[in-house]
């Protein structure tokens, strides 16, 4: 499968599963417990129709939106995710190049593979820095001080991983960070050994935004899920937030809201934006889909707090819904993951371009030349 061969995320997926170790792939692809979140998060977007306006002169069209203080010219931007030079060599320095290229927000996590500094210096157009709460309270200032030097433009504090979610694939497949050779993966390894030689000829792979306090810790195999159920604070309370929100001082999200009533401590506890996500069905599975939720927290916060739909998102037309009910933008994680995996910086991009596409077309065929036109009124539910 070739890269023109990639029209859509599905596209990009088979792709990404041909060229991944079996371990790394299902780590991407994979979720907790059925996994019925996370198909749900898609899912979700078939129950509700979209209803155009014709003959309304669409020639020119924007899709420039404000989010968190910036705007950005696509209404999507790119969730915080972890490990990403697992999944191809250039990981995050190839997402921050696109997110750059295509003007919108690039989400760091703390589980990033390159520096805070790196990704810092190295692009000019918005960023986020995506923190856990750890119950090492220097690690999380020293995080937050890093980040402040390096001038992001947000912190997300993720609220929905207190303890890690049961996805049953990595048990399965024993997956680590780093990789761990067992008899089956060493098979697996050497059967994609062009990701398998770029995995060992690069720089040494490890976690920077966690070294100095993991120094020992970041180079031995730890499956994801001892990592957040060893080192992340269960006893995270609003408080926390707070102080959290305190301490870095500048714009400020809270990443994993799912009720309207978290929605408005949010909104109390001073936050600029929500990402309204369940990680993407990694968490709770049973847990209702960021776009179903999204409306009634629509109707609690509006107007009082940015809304990021976050997940599940595959086509444009569900970045259209998501705006037409409420949301100030939307956000994911897997629709540049597979992408990157496929074939790095130049699959992102090529990804993106996909969803800009879609967006614009899915903008004119509705009748829409600016985001802001997107309404209720555009929208009929099952
Ligand atoms: C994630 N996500 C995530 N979220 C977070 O706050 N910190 C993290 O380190 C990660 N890591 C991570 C790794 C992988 C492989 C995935 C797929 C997801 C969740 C991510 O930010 C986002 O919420 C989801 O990816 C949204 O769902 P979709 O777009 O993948 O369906």
């Amino acid at each position: 499968m070739r890269l023109q061969d990639c029209h859509n995320i599905a596209d990009f997926r088979r792709m990404a599963k041909t060229r991944l170790p079996y371990p790394v792939f299902h780590y991407i692809d994979g979720a907790a417990d059925d996994e019925v979140t996370k198909d749900r998060n898609t899912s979700a977007y078939d129950q509700c129709d979209l209803v155009p306006d014709v003959l309304a002169g669409v020639e020119e069209i924007d899709l420039t939106t404000r989010v968190m203080g910036h705007d950005i010219a696509l209404p999507l931007f790119l969730s915080p995710t972890a490990l990403q030079r697992l999944f191809h060599w250039q990981g995050e320095r190839a997402v921050a190049a696109a997110a750059q290229k295509f003007n919108t927000w690039f989400g760091i996590s703390s589980l990033a593979t390159v520096s805070i500094e790196e990704i810092g210096e190295s692009i000019t157009t918005p960023k986020l820095f995506q923190l856990y709460i750890h119950k090492d309270k220097g690690l999380n200032r020293m995080m937050i001080e890093r980040c402040q030097a390096a001038k992001f433009d947000a912190l997300a504090l993720t609220v929905d991983t207190i303890v890690a979610g049961n996805r049953e694939r990595c048990l399965r497949t024993g997956f680590t960070s780093p990789p761990r050779l067992t008899p089956r993966s060493a098979i697996s390894f050497a059967s994609h050994p062009g990701w398998t030689l770029n995995y060992l000829l690069r720089e040494k792979f490890h976690l920077p935004n966690l070294d100095t306090h993991v120094a020992e810790g970041s180079n031995v195999a730890i499956s994801v899920a001892d990592y957040f159920n060893t080192m992340l604070d269960q006893s995270m309370n609003w408080s926390d937030a707070a102080n959290i929100r305190e301490q870095w001082g500048g714009t400020f999200c809270l990443k994993g809201i799912m009720s309207a009533a978290d929605a408005r401590r949010a909104v109390e506890i001073g936050a600029d934006a929500i990402m309204v996500s369940n990680h993407g069905g990694r968490q709770l599975d049973g847990s209702r889909s960021p776009f179903d939720q999204l409306r009634e927290i629509v109707d609690t916060v509006g107007g009082e707090i940015e809304i990021i739909c976050d997940g599940g998102i595959r086509r444009g037309t569900h970045v259209l819904k998501a705006l037409s009910a409420g949301a100030t933008a939307c956000s994911g994680g897997r629709l540049y993951l597979y992408a990157l995996a496929a074939a790095g910086q130049a699959g992102v991009e090529r990804s993106l371009g996909n969803l800009q596409a879609e967006i614009a077309r899915g903008m004119k065929l509705m009748g829409k030349t600016r985001i802001d036109q997107l309404s209720e009124a555009n929208l009929r539910w099952r």
